[in-house]
Formats: structure tokens, sequence, C-alpha cells
């Protein structure tokens, strides 16, 4: 007994001494030493992982970079930048075999151990985004306005029965309704059915909880990496068989929509990819994709494709309803700018809507639907990032909430104010952007591994935003949520919005 205490009180010795010394290295001697940071975020993994785990880490992150400036280093190799530039150096295209890769920490495999097109490394992932970006061009959105008019025209009709009826909705329940059937049309072939039926499909409950688990197994291994074996094990049953299941579902439908092949006259996103998967262009044999491939990437692009814009658009109405002028303003380019109410807002009508766009541009800065940072690894050599050197193996990112919201790089940045994105010119009335501003503000990512889904997701920021304007009065019935207030994992969590509706055309 007395040489097991013996060993122990050693054992234990051993660790504190390990422990201090490790402390010594990682605070005076690593080669990150020189850059500010929360000390105690550097000797423990602890509060780091609660950050995470609770959803905070973001406003901890925002709070640091209040505190010691553009860069920060918030783990013992980690450092997170704000500055305008650092976009380029990080996420940029550096040339073959040069480009940052992502730490795979954060984008695990499909459940078919497949790459999707985001945990793809660099060369896998060029190959997938290819043959995925035919389905995103002009030419393949003008094919497409018909699903999201569908999906918009049903949403108005279910609305006018809630004002009807007097009933208050929670909006950013019946925008993410919308988005998800879009995307589910876009790309299963067949939409979830949330807005016929008001409400959230089992498939879309799921999902979403996902990411919350995501960040929960990070958290654990932040603490402890040598546990990531035992990760299965630690993860509880009923939660894996939720997410089998889940991942089942997608493949199914995936099956579904596949065993159509092309179909020529849907011309969505799986159209595109079967076109050019069995004859790709000349010249273009690399752009093929395995069937688990298309599997792991149709399941992504679902929550990519839906949960972005309900996000964005939520935000943005909140913001509206706490801005009486701005919606006012709003309201009165919307409204003047159709002579009937059986115009279509479609999108090259909305799109030439300046006013509208100005709102949207501020929604997306004051509540980016990706706010947190996603990080990618300094490849062999090191790099120059924002002006300083950051050796091989650092992992670096820009948080876009932070740097969208910092006096460093906007002036008022807490202000929502659409005004900011407009011409200052007499009928412009707006303030100029300037350049600095244009260049950190990043929503939609930047480089090789931007979105793909951008010209997709601002037709129906603006279709879907445009429509509720013209069709309903909005009554805020949530004055005290505030969008800061709420918590993130990777997407934000958020707050009911309750809305009262009332019709402006009979
Ligand atoms: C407001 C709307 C949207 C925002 C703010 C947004 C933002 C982003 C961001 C920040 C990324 C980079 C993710 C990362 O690096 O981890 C991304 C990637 C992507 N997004 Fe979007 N997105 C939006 C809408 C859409 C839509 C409607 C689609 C259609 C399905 C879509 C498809 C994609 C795809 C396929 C990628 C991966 C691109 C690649 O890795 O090559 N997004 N998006």
């Amino acid at each position: 007994m007395a040489h097991f205490l013996a060993a122990a009180a050693l054992g234990l010795a051993a660790l504190i001494a390990y422990y201090i010394v490790n402390s010594i290295y990682v605070l005076f001697f690593h080669p990150l030493a020189g850059y500010p940071g929360p000390k105690l975020w550097l000797v423990t993994r602890i509060p780091n992982a609660r950050a995470l785990r609770s959803g905070q880490l973001m406003h901890r992150i925002r709070q640091f970079h209040q505190q010691y400036g553009p860069v920060v280093r918030w783990a013992p190799n980690e450092l997170s930048f704000i500055s305008p530039e650092a976009w380029r150096d990080i996420y940029g295209h550096h040339g073959p075999g040069k480009d940052f890769a992502r730490n795979p920490l954060w984008y695990p495999r499909a459940a078919n151990g497949a790459h999707n097109i985001l945990s793809a490394d660099n060369i896998t992932h060029a190959r997938i985004r290819k043959l995925v970006a035919q389905g995103f061009s002009e030419k393949a959105l003008r094919e497409q306005e018909r699903f999201i008019q569908c999906y918009v025209s049903l949403l108005v009709t279910k609305l006018q029965a809630a004002a009807a009826a007097r009933r208050p909705v929670n909006i950013g329940d019946y925008l993410q309704f919308a988005t998800v059937d879009i995307a589910g049309d876009l790309i299963f072939g067949e939409p979830f059915d949330c807005v016929a039926k008001e409400e959230a499909h089992q498939w879309v409950k799921v999902t979403f909880g996902f990411f919350r688990r995501l960040l929960g197994g990070a958290s654990l291994l932040m603490v402890a990496p040598y546990l990531r074996p035992l990760l299965p094990y630690l993860v509880p049953k009923r939660v894996q068989e939720q997410a089998r299941q889940r991942f089942a579902f997608s493949c199914a439908k995936a099956a579904k929509r596949l065993a159509l092949g092309e179909a020529p006259d849907r011309n969505d996103l799986i159209t595109y990819i079967c076109r050019y998967n069995n004859s790709p262009p000349e010249g273009k044999g690399s752009m093929t994709m395995s069937r688990a491939e298309i599997e792991a990437t149709v399941d992504i692009l679902i929550s990519a494709g839906s949960e972005t814009t309900a996000t964005a658009l939520t935000g943005t109405v909140q913001y509206l309803l706490r801005n009486p002028h701005t919606l006012a303003k709003l309201e009165a380019e919307v409204r003047g700018s159709l002579r009937s109410a059986d115009e279509a807002m479609s999108i090259t009508h909305t799109a030439a809507l300046p006013y509208l766009s100005a709102v949207l541009h501020e929604g997306l800065r004051m509540c980016p639907p990706a706010p947190s940072i996603r990080p990618r690894l300094v490849p062999g050599g090191g790099a120059i990032i924002s002006g300083g050197f950051v050796p091989a193996g650092t992992s670096v990112g820009i948080p876009p909430w932070t740097a969208f919201r910092s006096p460093a790089n906007f002036g008022q940045p807490d202000n929502f104010i659409p005004e900011r994105w407009l011409p200052a010119t007499p009928e412009g009335g707006g303030m100029a952007i300037h350049p600095h501003e244009v260049q950190v503000f990043q929503p939609f990512s930047y480089g090789p591994r931007d979105c793909l889904g951008r010209r997709l997701g601002w037709a129906e920021l603006r279709v879907l935003l445009a429509t509720l304007v013209w069709h309903f009065d909005w009554e805020n019935l949530s004055p005290e949520a505030r969008w800061e207030e709420q918590v993130a994992f990777v997407m934000w969590e958020k707050h009911p919005l309750l809305l009262g509706l009332k019709k402006v055309h009979k």
C-alpha cells in the first residue's frame, strides 16, 4: 500500500512538473509566444472547451479582439485574425499544393466514409467543386427560379392564413421551412413539405442538432486529444442511431432522385451533376464523382443551402423591426416597384432594388450565417499573414461576426445602417462604403473554397424579403429579442422571433 501511494504521489508530481514546464514553454518559448492572447486559455484548454460547448466561443473571441487587437492567440496553436488582408492570406489561392488545408477536426467525412465538398482535401475538393459548380451558374439559376417561386407562393398563402386568423408566427421557423423546401426540391427532387405542414421535418431537426454534437465532440478532443479513438464509444448510442438514420434518409432520397438520371426537364442541381459526371465536357475528364461522394455532398448541400439563407433573413427581419425608419424606407421601395399584386417578385426584379440589396448586405454584416472561425492549417515553410510570419502547422482563421462588428473595420459597427452600402450621391443618399470595408466583408467566405451557392443564396434572400415586405405589415411581438444574445454551434441557435402580420393587398 505504501509503495502504491508513493508511486501515485510520484506520478502526480511528474504530471504537475510536466504541466508547469509545458506552461512556461507555451507562454514564453513557443513560436507563437509573441502574439497577444488570454494567458489562461494558453495554459489550459478547459475554458476554451467550455465556451465551445456552451455556444459562447465566438462571443469570447470577440471580447479577446476588443482587448488584444486584430490578431489574437486564443489557444496554444491557434491564431484569430480580423484584418481585411487576412482573407487573402489565409483563404486565398496560393498556387498548386500551397493552399492552406482545412483543419480535419472541424470537417469530418460523411457517415459512408466518403468526402463531401466541405471535408475534402484540396485536390479532391477541386475535382468535386468543378462538377457541383455547373448547377450554380447564371443560366442554371434562371432555370431554377420556378422552384423558388413555388415555395414562396405557398409560404405567402400560409402567412396570409395566419394574418387572417390574427395568429402570430415565428418568422424564423417559416423562413427555414421555405428555404429547406427549396433546397430539398433542387437537390432531392422533392420538398420536405415543411411549408405545407408548417412544421420542421425530423431530418431538419436532427441535422441542426448535429452541429451542437459536433462541437461537443470537438470540445472534448480539445481538452484531451488522446481520446479521439474512443469518441465513437463516448457519443450516446441514441445520438449515433439518429445520425445513422439521418444519413440513411439522405442516401435514400438521393437514390430516388439519382434514379431519374439527368431529368433535363427539371434542371435542378442533380441534373448538372448527372450530366457532367456521365459525360464530362471535352478536356475535363477529371470532373467525376463516385456515388459515395455524391451522397455525402448532397447531404451537406441541403443544410449549406437552407439554414444559411434562413438565418440571414431572420437576422435582417429582426434588425428591420428594431429600426422602423429603415423598414419604412424598404417598404416604400418594394411597394412602389410593382404595379399590382399579380406581378411576381422575380429574381431579376428584386436584383434591381438598391435599398433592398443594401438592407440585406447590412443583415449579412450584422448576422453572418456562418459566424465562427473556419480553421485552416498553415502549410510547410510557414506564411506571412496580415504582415506577420506564422509558422507551419499553426491553425489560423477569421471569425466573420467579430470582423464585421469590429470598430477597426466599420464605423458604428453595432448599428444597422443599410445606407453605408449605397453610393454617396444625392440620389443614392448613402455613405459610400470604404474599400477596406468591402475587403473585410466576406460572409460567403473567400478563395477557392468560397460559397458555391452565393448566386442562388442572393436570389432567395431578395425574393423572400421583398415578398414579405410587399404582402404584409409587420408587428414586432418579440421586442426583447437581441441577435447578439444568441449562442452559436457552427450556425446560430435562433431565438423565436414572433411577428404579427397584416395583409397589405386585398
Ligand atoms: C446567405 C446565404 C449563404 C451564405 C452566407 C453562405 C456562406 C457560405 C460559407 C461561409 C461557406 C464556406 C464554408 C466553409 O468554409 O466551411 C459556404 C460554402 C458553401 N455553400 Fe454557401 N452560403 C449561403 C447560401 C448557400 C446556398 C443557397 C447554397 C446552395 C446549396 C450554398 C452552397 C454552398 C456550398 C456547396 C459550399 C461549399 C463550397 C466549397 O467548399 O467549394 N450556400 N457558404
